[in-house]
């Protein structure tokens, strides 16, 4: 079953209005591959959300970069998926390992807002990955196995899901996985959801990669075959972004 290449930009905690401006400037002048090749979402603060999706060319879409883990009420400082919704938001990622780590985001907890998010109609971009110690262990595919399983126990319909696999320790380091170690996992999760979850999802279910993709690496981790796109931290701020997005051809 084909998969369409998916790119995200995830701009974390970054910008100020002006740059914001700049960015989907940018974004909206570029030249890219057509929506039938190529699914564009960039994911601004949630501060951001409605500017850019006010500015932003109609065949890219936003994303929030969290949401309530169920629906919203008395929890200060969140964001619930109703709310994005409401704003006509359609995508959110989960389980960023950002989230995981610094906020104690246990396997549990984000398979439940993966599956909550979805119950609203929100379209999902799951995050797992492993650190570099359960790398350096051994233990890449037991990690995001556990990760995976946390949603899948959760989630019965993965129309609206994408999963992204980070290696936390290529996570804004610049130490990017090579084509076959990125390959080599994707190929790991696809053999799992085949038998965990079912042949169907398996095939059509994407796998995108993110951790220190740029301009100059995008190509050759493209043409993986079990590689359906990227998860772009911060070469998502620059222009080069969108020769990351070209790399769907
Ligand atoms: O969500 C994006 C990832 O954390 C990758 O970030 O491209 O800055 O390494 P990075």
């Amino acid at each position: 079953m084909a998969r369409k290449f998916f790119v995200g930009g995830n701009w974390k905690c970054n910008g100020t209005t002006e740059e914001v401006r700049k960015i989907v400037t940018t974004l909206n002048e570029a030249e890219v591959p057509s929506h039938d090749v190529v699914e564009v979402v960039v994911s601004p603060p949630f501060v951001f959300l409605a500017l850019v999706k006010s500015l932003l060319r109609s065949d890219f879409h936003v994303a929030a970069q969290n949401c309530w883990v169920r629906k919203g009420g008395a929890f200060t400082g969140e964001i619930s998926a109703e709310m994005l919704v409401n704003l006509g938001i359609p995508w959110v990622i989960i389980g960023h390992s950002e989230r995981r780590a610094l906020l104690n985001e246990s396997n549990e907890f984000v398979g439940d807002k993966v599956a909550y998010a979805l119950s609203q109609g929100l379209k999902v971009i799951a995050c797992i990955g492993e650190t570099l110690e359960q790398r350096e262990s051994g233990s890449t595919m037991a990690v995001v196995a556990a990760q995976t399983k946390a949603i899948a126990d959760k989630v019965t319909n993965w129309d609206n899901v994408v999963l992204a696999y980070e290696p936390v320790w290529a996570i804004g380091t610049g130490k990017v996985a090579t084509p076959a170690q990125a390959q080599e996992v994707h190929f790991e999760l696809r053999k799992w959801l085949n038998e965990n979850v079912g042949a169907d999802i398996a095939a059509s279910t994407r796998i995108i990669y993110g951790g220190s993709v740029n301009g100059a690496n995008c190509q050759e981790l493209a043409g993986q075959p079990d590689v359906d796109g990227f998860l772009v931290g911060g070469a998502s701020l620059k222009p080069e972004f969108v020769d990351i997005i070209k790399s769907a051809t």
